[in-house]
């Protein structure tokens, strides 16, 4: 066990939803709709029910860095990508600024990887606050709510907080500047401080063609109990694995590393929705657009101080309910809405973004600022981000 795990206050840490492989009946094909205002959420349509204007800026922002490394294409948090190329093309864009509802900075602020190929956060808060700086200067629309009717989309590890170290994350906290904004990320941890209350979850990205790959056959019989996706330890940074995802993962391996009901490989598939579908184990994020998608229903929540126990939690599952779960999981609006594919297709994840951001209109009269109300301060944080980009 990890020695300086340390004490966290909030309720759940995993989602685990585990299978059991003598369960005759999962290799049912059928699946289940999740009825109400939750599930079918999923199928609307955006177009129509929101207008965006992307901001264009110099290519130093965007399509020269990707241009300086093509990698960035196929990373986890290649979304900011995409979904700038998306919104281009999409019917809910607007090029009069005047009739938009939300405002799009299309920063590649992820896009500056190792040799490696992980992403290093460092340049990214100058980067924003440099776009940030060009959008209120030469039009103004940033300065008439300080970008509460702006969204970005900023897919790191700790999203708006920009470092990759939870610790770090923590103390810079979300870059100022972003405060106000509408922020579209893949962390989504309750209570962190690196999530604002009304961001938009998303999936992490997986390159479509080879999620498309591979397919399963439904009857095959599963054998993977539990699956999981990530670094049980981080090597570099935290080698004793008492602060990385809080300790929790290499909680995990310690007790069950040897268990034979757990399949644990800290290999990064690619077919990580499938894998999903037979059994998921996954650690606290915050699932995407959990606004849209019950995970509570879906999903098995395991407190922290449970995690020695997991095995018998999820063997005492009974089977009807895991059969409900993955029935609900193996709709296909659920899949469509973890993916964003090229050319995007009704239901993916931008359209998921998208509906998101129309839910959360029409703005409040109150985010538009009095002449002369300032509420932003640019020289908070720290002194390092404030230098020109
Ligand atoms: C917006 O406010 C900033 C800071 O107060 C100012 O420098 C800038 O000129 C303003 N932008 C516009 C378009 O007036
Ligand atoms: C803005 O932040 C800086 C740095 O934290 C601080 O010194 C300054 O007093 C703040 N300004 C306002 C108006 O709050």
């Amino acid at each position: 066990m990890p020695t300086k795990m340390r004490e966290w206050s909030w309720g759940f840490l995993f989602i685990a939803y585990a299978i059991a492989s003598s369960i005759a009946a999962e290799r049912n094909p059928w699946t289940e709709r999740i009825s109400g205002s939750a599930g079918d959420v999923l199928e609307d349509d955006p177009v129509g029910k929101l207008k965006v204007y992307v901001y264009e800026l110099p290519s130093k922002y965007n399509k020269k860095i990707l241009q300086k490394d093509p990698r960035c294409l196929s990373h986890m948090f290649a979304a900011e990508i995409y979904m700038h190329r998306f919104l281009l093309a999409s019917p809910v864009r607007t090029l009069n600024p005047e009739e938009a509802d939300w405002f799009y900075t299309p920063t590649y602020a992820t896009c500056d990887l190792t040799p490696t190929g992980l992403p290093l956060p460092f340049k990214s808060p100058r980067m924003v606050r440099s776009a940030v700086q060009l959008i209120s200067s030469s039009w103004p629309y940033w300065n008439r709510t300080e970008g509460a009717d702006h969204f970005f989309v900023v897919p790191h590890d700790f999203g708006p907080c920009f470092h990759y170290q939870e610790e770090k994350a923590i103390e810079r906290g979300i870059l100022p500047i972003l405060q106000r904004a509408t922020l579209v990320q893949t962390f989504g941890q309750r209570n962190h401080v690196c999530l604002n209350e009304g961001s938009i979850t998303i999936p992490p990205y997986a390159p479509p063609q080879k999620m498309q790959a591979r397919k399963i056959p439904l009857d095959t019989p599963r054998s993977i109990f539990v699956y999981f996706r990530g670094l049980f330890y981080d090597v570099n940074n935290d080698p004793e694995g008492g602060y990385y995802a809080r300790g929790a993962r290499a909680a995990v391996w310690e007790n069950f590393k040897n268990n034979p009901l757990f399949d644990i490989s800290t290999e990064h598939p690619t077919t990580y929705y499938e894998d999903m579908q037979r059994a998921v184990f996954s650690d606290d994020i915050v699932l995407p657009f959990a606004d849209a998608i019950p995970w509570e229903e879906i999903g098995v929540f395991v407190a922290e101080e449970d995690v020695p126990k997991l095995d018998t939690i999820l063997t005492s599952i009974p089977p009807e309910v895991i059969l409900r779960k993955q029935r609900l999981l193996a709709n296909p609006s659920m899949k469509r809405a973890m993916l964003f594919p090229q050319p995007a297709l009704p239901g993916d994840a931008f359209h998921q973004i998208l509906n998101g951001l129309a839910r959360k209109l029409p703005h409040q009269k109150s985010i538009y600022l009095k002449p002369g109300e300032k509420i932003l301060n640019w020289t908070a944080g720290p002194v390092g981000d404030l230098k020109p980009w």
